[in-house]
């Protein structure tokens, strides 16, 4: 008896930072597009909690009670008074400190199979409680398609799009950790004026519009500077994915993974080539967004 959940990456189309806050987060607008690369997380009752993993990048997944997996299983389980003695699969295909939420998508994807398995009926607006309280861009892995997220980007508006993005995705040879991202930020920013985060207009309306060549005008990540200083060698790849063509080039999120919007699957064909052919990344993979968020895709069949 076990329960399997599909929960998809994202790429921030625009990530704009605001200054350091008293906690040590920063305020965002966060503006996040699901795509379809997923990882699926499978959990089954068993004697103790426990988490494996499978995939490309696997041998870089905590295994430990600091997986985002496992935290959501200990957390939902203390809210209704249970014994977390789950055995939580991870089929990781999201890379592994990326910039995608990959450990995001880990976290609401156990927290939904979980829920499933117990048969809790908490509601949607507790399990997207339980999501902030695991990372600030869990409840997106959980609501998936477009949202705008503010405060450290966990309270979110889900955004219309009037059809789908394609996109390339070229992933770099090490990962970034997300704090130090953070920190170069604050470190490139000492002595500035940073101004209070505000999603883009004209990004929204692109995005409502379905219109790639809008969206490939609008879209910025204000954490791009700080993941290009701490891996230079990014601008490589972002330079190589323009020369062949994409309509736009960015850091996902705190890297160091990049994304290229392009206009069609073919365009997306033709720049993954390119990418591949570059030497300048380790793997290329294309997606296509908005993707649904977490959702049960096996299940016992006599539920
Ligand atoms: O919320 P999450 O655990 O994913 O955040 C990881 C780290 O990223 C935080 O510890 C913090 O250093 C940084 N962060 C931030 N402001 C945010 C979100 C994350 O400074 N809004």
């Amino acid at each position: 008896m076990s329960v399997t959940v599909r929960v998809p990456a994202k790429v921030n189309v625009q990530l704009a930072v605001g200054a350091a806050r008293p906690d040590g987060f920063h305020d965002l607008a966060n503006v996040f597009l699901a795509v379809g690369l997923y990882d699926e997380v499978t959990v089954t009752p068993a004697d103790e909690l426990r988490v494996t993993c499978t995939g490309p990048d696997a041998a870089q997944v905590p295994l430990d009670g600091t997986n985002l997996a496992a935290r959501a299983a200990v957390a939902l389980a203390a809210r209704y008074g249970r014994d977390p003695a789950v055995h939580i699969h991870i089929a990781k295909d999201i890379p592994v400190a990326g910039g995608m939420a990959g450990g995001s998508a880990d976290g609401a994807g156990a927290l939904v199979a979980c829920d499933a398995l117990w048969g809790t009926g908490a509601s949607r607006a507790e399990l997207l409680d339980i999501c902030a309280e695991l990372g600030s861009d869990v409840p997106f892995s959980l609501v998936g398609g477009a949202a705008l997220g503010i405060g450290r980007g966990e309270k979110l508006t889900v955004l219309e799009t009037g059809g789908t993005f394609s996109w390339v995705f070229a992933m770099a040879e090490r990962g970034l950790s997300t704090p130090a991202v953070f920190r170069e930020f604050d470190r490139l920013g000492e002595g500035t004026d940073i101004p209070e985060p505000v999603a883009s207009q004209p990004l929204l309306d692109a995005l409502a519009k379905g219109d790639p060549d809008a969206l490939a005008a609008a879209v910025s990540n204000d954490l791009e500077p700080a993941a290009l200083s701490l891996f230079p060698e990014l601008a490589d790849t972002l330079a190589a994915g323009r020369t062949a063509g994409a309509l736009a080039a960015l850091v996902s999120g705190s890297g160091p993974t990049t994304a290229f919007l392009v206009r069609d699957p073919g365009s997306a064909a033709k720049v993954a080539a390119a990418l591949t052919a570059s030497g300048t990344c380790r793997t290329v993979r294309t997606a296509a967004g908005p993707a649904a968020g977490a959702t049960v895709i096996d299940r016992p069949s006599h539920e």
